[in-house]
This record gives C-alpha cells, structure tokens and sequence, in this order.
C-alpha cells in the first residue's frame, strides 16, 4: 500500500491528550484547523497543520485525499452492540405504541426469548449475511470499530455458531470487532424453573470453554429486574474474570439493583444503561475507572422519558462513553451520530462531549485505546468525514448520515460524493 496523505480537512478533531476523559477533559477535543494526515501502511505517521504535514518527503511522494473542507475525526468506536440477530421485532414495536411495555412483552415470551428462538434456527449463512450488510452500514455511518455480544443463542450450539461467527467477521470484514460472551442475556426457557442450573452451567463450562478457545476478550451480563440478580451476576463475571474475560455488565436499564456497584467491586470495563442509578451510584462511579456507557437509542425507542444521567455523571467526575447498543429490541438504530443527537438535546451533553464518549473514552472500555478512539502518531488510521462545516453540525443535523469518507487501517472503505 503506497503512503497516503489526507489533506482538506477543516477541523481535524485528533481526540488527542489523556486517556480515558473526564469532567472537563470531555470538551477538549485537539482541533487543527486545515489539519492533514500522513498515513504509512495501516497507522498514522504524521498529523498537524497542513502546512507543516505537506513539506514531508514522505508526504510529497504520497497517494493523495482532498477531503475538499470536511470535518475529520476518529472513526467512531461502538462499544455496545448485538450484532447478530435474525430478524427485526417490529411487530413488538407495535405493541409497544399501543401501550404495552418492554417487560410485559418479555413476560409474555416475546422479547429476548423470542429472538433466541428464531436465531436458533437461522443458519450461519443467513445471520452472516445479515451481519455484513449491517457491518457495511457501520461504515458508512463512520464507525470502525465495534464491540458485539452473543446472547442470542442461549444453548450451546447458538452461543457457538454466534461466537464463531463474530470471529470470522472480524477476520473477513475490515471493521474490528471486540467480542463479548453474554450467555447470561437471561434464563432460557429451558431452563425457567430452575436459574440456578443455568448459571453453574455458565460458570462451570461455558465460560471456561469460551475462555479457553479465546472465543471473546469481554463476558456480560444482563443485570437486571427480569433477568439475573446481582448475586448469579457477581458469580458469572467472576468466573469470566478467572478465565481472562474483562466484565461488563448491562446495569441499571429496568430497575435499581445494585448492579453498578457491581461493576465498581468487580472492576469492570463498563457498566452501560445505568438509567436507574442514583446519586449515590454516581459518586461511587466517578471515583471507580469503570466507563459509563450510556445508551439514549434504548429510551428513544422504547419511547421513555427518563434518559440516563449524562450530565450529573460527567459534572461529578465519571468517565462517560456513548454506544448504540444496535439490537432488534430496544435500539434498532448503527447510526452513532443519532446516537450524538439524543445525547445531545435529551441528555444535555455538549458536542464536543459526545463526540469524546463515542471515540476515545469507548475505545478505553474496549481496552484498544493504543490503537483506535484518537487520531496520533503511531495509531490505527481509522478515519471518518462529514459533509459539514463544524462539528457541531454532526449531531445537529439529527437522523441524516453526512459521513462522506470512511477509512479503517488506512484502507477507503466508504467514499460519498468525494
Ligand atoms: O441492551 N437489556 C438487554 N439487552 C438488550 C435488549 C435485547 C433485546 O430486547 O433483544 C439491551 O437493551
Ligand atoms: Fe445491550
């Protein structure tokens, strides 16, 4: 691969500077104006002032991108996703603005359970199929790095045929993919009249056996009222921890359970949701290193009012990501500038800050913060543009995607009008 050189970009939004942010730190986003990027192979060779990045040898002899006046920042990094599932839950979509919730849809056997049972008897070809064409949408959307759970399968054999498939996604598709075992999405019918079983299964072979194959680098669990108790969780995580897998945890969506507590005891890389924490969870999560991923897709579309409080989180100090959580069942959405968009007007995050919780501090929970989240010397190319004149303009023009150029490790996987 020729050398390449990135020039025409109005703000060059690097991301650089400590890692993972906090407060303050959140709105500092390391802006060069008319900034250009040198790239070598996959990686960042040189970023700065165009003026001083073109005098280069390297540069003068480089491929070169006129990006032509766009705004340039870190592809974004999608920590919380459920990448294969076999079909939508329209119908429950329904049901919903008819006025049934999200729990009494699963109480009835719709919900998880009913996607597990249709991914059961999908074929790998078919949810592969499914899963590139999302992948492709990631891109063009501006995201090059995700993170994806399992959860879906529920039996042996599902949990495998998705885990396996993630790790041939990762390899033939040119996003990354970091993958994260969550058998304990919740208790498979199989196995309602007796949890308990479950989760020895999980915790004597299950989470032994993905360890071992290196199956995933994260496990999770889905810690909530509905699902698995804070004491099944505690056992769960800790067995994923013994075997190598970093915790994370789904706390805090449907009730207040001690579930970010958790979290913080147990070190984990992030607790996500985290609509239902309150002051004190907030300070214990400011002082503890765990990232709060907050997911505004969820409460979009479930249609709620009580977003996750971004604003107190930050002001006291936490670390704060932002992710799609892209599922059939409560964020059907890949796009993470929607995702900027809520967090913007609905949880009165700043730009910049959103901007912040979608590249570095997620590329920190993801534990790829050398790699991907910022742009700088020596990091993965991993590059997106929009067709606007300030960043600001990235989550205010809400539910249109202005991303015109998508580069992963130094390769154009995405070009629009350019
Ligand atoms: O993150 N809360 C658990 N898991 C998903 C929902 C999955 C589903 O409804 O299919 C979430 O919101
Ligand atoms: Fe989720």
């Amino acid at each position: 691969m020729p050398d390449c050189l990135i020039t025409g970009c109005s703000q060059l939004l690097t991301l650089r500077g400590p890692v993972p942010r906090r407060g303050k730190a959140l709105r500092n986003l390391g802006i060069i104006p008319d900034g250009a990027i040198l790239i070598h192979e996959d990686r960042i060779a040189a970023i700065g002032p165009h003026r001083r990045i073109e005098k280069l040898r390297q540069a003068r002899r480089a491929e070169k991108i006129d990006l032509a006046g766009r705004v340039v920042l870190p592809g974004f990094v999608d920590s919380h996703t459920h990448l294969i599932f076999p079909n939508s839950r329209a119908k429950e979509y329904e049901e919903r603005i008819a006025g049934a919730s999200y729990e009494e849809i699963a109480k009835k056997g719709g919900g998880i359970r009913s996607t597990v049972d249709t991914l059961r008897r999908a074929t790998p070809s078919a949810l592969k199929k499914r899963a590139i064409a999302n992948l492709n949408l990631f891109a063009t959307h501006g995201t090059t790095t995700i993170e994806s759970k399992s959860g879906y399968g529920l039996d042996w054999k599902s949990e495998l045929k998705i885990l396996t498939l993630l790790s041939e996604l990762h390899q033939e598709h040119p996003l990354d993919i970091h993958s994260t075992f969550l058998g304990a999405h919740v208790v498979p019918r199989e196995y309602r009249s007796r949890p308990e079983s479950y989760v020895k299964l999980l915790v004597d072979r299950w989470i032994p056996a993905v360890a071992m194959a290196g199956l995933a680098e994260f496990c999770d669990v889905f810690c909530d009222r509905g699902a698995f108790t804070v004491a099944q969780s505690r056992k769960i995580l800790a067995a994923g921890r013994a075997g190598g897998l970093v915790p994370r945890i789904h706390a805090e969506q449907l009730a207040n359970t001690g579930a970010a507590r958790l979290a913080i005891e147990l070190q984990a890389a992030s607790a996500d949701h985290l609509e239902k924490i309150n002051a004190a969870d907030i300070r214990a999560l400011a002082l503890s290193n765990v990232v709060c991923t907050l997911l505004p897709g969820c409460c979009f579309h479930l249609g709620l009012r009580d977003y996750g409080p971004a604003r107190k989180l930050i002001d006291s100090g936490a670390i704060v990501g932002l992710a799609t959580d892209f599922n059939p069942g409560t964020s059907p959405t890949l796009s993470m500038s929607m995702i900027l968009s809520l967090a913007c007007t609905q949880m009165r995050m700043t730009p910049a800050e959103a901007i912040t919780a979608a590249t570095i501090n997620p590329a920190y929970s993801l534990r790829a913060h050398d790699r991907a989240g910022s742009l700088e010397v020596g990091k993965y190319a991993d590059i997106a543009a929009f067709d606007v004149a300030d960043y600001r303009e990235i989550p205010y023009y809400f539910g249109v995607n202005l991303c015109a150029f998508t580069m992963k490790r130094g390769a154009v996987i995405h070009s629009k009008n350019l």
